[in-house]
């Protein structure tokens, strides 16, 4: 079992102030010194599947070091790039102005390999993000990262956190891998999938990673009898959506996408590329060590963590592929969840309305780069209306933005990722156009991004 980070809460803290100072969040202003900036450096790398050593792309572990801030500090990383090729890094879900976005030819030139860039914004929002290359298809590899903003004061009480990045894999594994010879589960591992109603990609990614550990080398999660523990649960697959459960734990959930909910309990979380849940998990006066099973959507394969109750013996873990029943439970859905600070919509209607059809990888009919940018005017509420006439899942991302998605309870989350289910479904979301830029608009499948489905929102002098 792997040896993985459990800090308490306290020690996330002091975590937090470290990194605040590492990244000069001195506050005051005035000085013309800027404070050392937090390297960041991508280049080729090893990663230990299980105790097998295969060659990716990384920020020097996989995933990357963990930023963490505190609402209001200034993030300040130096990217110094150490690929053979250009690359840039975006910050998911934060709402940077738009020259610090991290995307290639939209944004800023990428970085030349042996370049560097400083990317250096203030962010007022808590939350639970990631970074993430932002050039081709780098971010399938291991270029990416989790990103926490704490509140300034936390309203949830509970005793340890994890985060937990949920990636396909395929790097250095495709035919004759690791999986196939060291005696752990097959990379199509026996897990059936069940009926394939739900699709997110079509690719083949033989491994399911969980913060970087495939099912025979879990992380492992600690926690003691009567512990709550905190869960950032994170997709950050290029091509996969996962169903995430615990064994005898439900979940509470109390953040989408990093914003808060009315905490709602429920047996399983459903994640589409991009998306993120905080949950808090209830350790009751039990023992033994628990399956969290990540299940992909629509296809074989599987992943894992395992919550262990302190001072349980090694003996007690669950088999490999152990599935939760939860997994077959009832999901957090929209309409459930109620956002705790709705968007400041104005009464009325939208002052713009886009109504946009996903066929394939065409959104509204277009294929990126020859697609009309959604041109909006500054300060106004616009609304995207998403029918989803394909046959696959799309989680649809909207950079410098949050959104709020409409259900019939007229409180529904605040995102800034929405899976539009396939075969007929219809999402609406608001958001106000209060950060001007030229802005993506895309799918967060890194292979239907790349076949040309994303638009651009535009407006100020972008
Ligand atoms: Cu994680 Cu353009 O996105
Ligand atoms: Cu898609």
């Amino acid at each position: 079992m792997a040896e993985d980070a459990s800090l308490t809460r306290r020690g996330f803290l002091a975590l937090g102030a470290g990194l605040a100072v590492a990244a000069g969040c001195r506050g005051g202003g005035g000085g013309a010194t800027a404070a050392a900036a937090l390297p960041l450096q991508p280049g080729p790398m090893t990663l230990d599947l299980a105790g097998s050593e295969v060659a990716t792309w990384g920020y020097g572990t996989v995933p990357g070091p963990e930023i963490r801030l505190r609402a209001g500090d200034v993030l300040r990383v130096r990217l110094d790039n150490g690929l053979p090729e250009g690359t840039t890094v975006h910050w998911h879900g934060l709402a940077p102005p738009n020259a610090m976005d991290g995307v290639p030819r939209v944004t800023q030139v990428p970085v030349e390999p042996g370049g560097t860039f400083l990317y250096e914004f203030r962010t007022p929002v808590a939350g639970s993000f990631m970074y993430h290359a932002h050039v081709g298809v780098q971010l399938d590899r291991g270029l990416y990262g989790p990103l926490v903003v704490e509140p300034r004061d936390e309203p949830l009480s509970y005793d340890r956190e994890y985060v937990l990045m949920l990636d396909d894999w395929a790097d250095g594994v495709e035919e004759t891998g690791p999986h196939t010879d060291h005696g752990g589960v097959p990379a199509e591992s026996a897990v059936d999938p069940g009926p394939a109603t739900v699709s997110f990609g079509g690719r083949t990614y033989p491994l399911v990673l969980v913060n970087g550990h495939p099912p025979d080398d879990p992380p492992v999660l600690e926690g003691r009898p009567g512990d709550r523990l905190r869960l950032r649960v994170m997709n950050v697959a290029a091509d996969t959506g996962f169903r995430f459960a615990v064994a005898g734990h439900p979940l509470t959930v109390t953040h989408t996408d990093g914003m808060p909910v009315e905490p709602v309990t429920v047996d399983v979380l459903r994640l589409g590329m991009g998306e993120r849940y905080d949950v808090l998990v209830e350790l009751g006066r039990r023992d033994g060590a628990w399956q969290i099973g990540v299940a992909p959507e629509g296809r074989r394969g599987w992943g894992r963590a395992v919550l262990r109750y302190t001072g349980s013996p090694a003996s007690s873990a669950p088999p490999v592929t152990a599935w939760p029943a939860e997994l077959d439970g009832r999901p957090a859905e929209h309409a459930d969840l109620l956002a705790v600070e709705p968007l400041a919509l104005p009464p009325g209607r939208p002052d713009r309305v886009f109504d946009l059809t996903l066929d394939g990888t065409e959104i509204g009919g277009q294929s990126y780069p020859d697609a009309d940018p959604l041109t909006v005017a500054e300060g106004e509420w616009v609304r995207l209306v998403l029918r989803n006439t394909g046959a696959k899942w799309h989680p649809m991302h909207l950079h410098g933005h949050h959104f709020q998605v409409l259900t019939p309870s007229g409180r529904g989350p605040v995102k800034d990722t929405v899976a539009v289910p396939a075969r007929g479904g219809v999402v609406t979301f608001d958001f106000l156009a209060t950060n001007p830029g030229k802005w993506l608009f895309h799918c967060h499948n890194h292979h239907h991004m790349e076949d040309g489905m994303v638009r651009l929102v535009r407006y100020g002098s972008a």
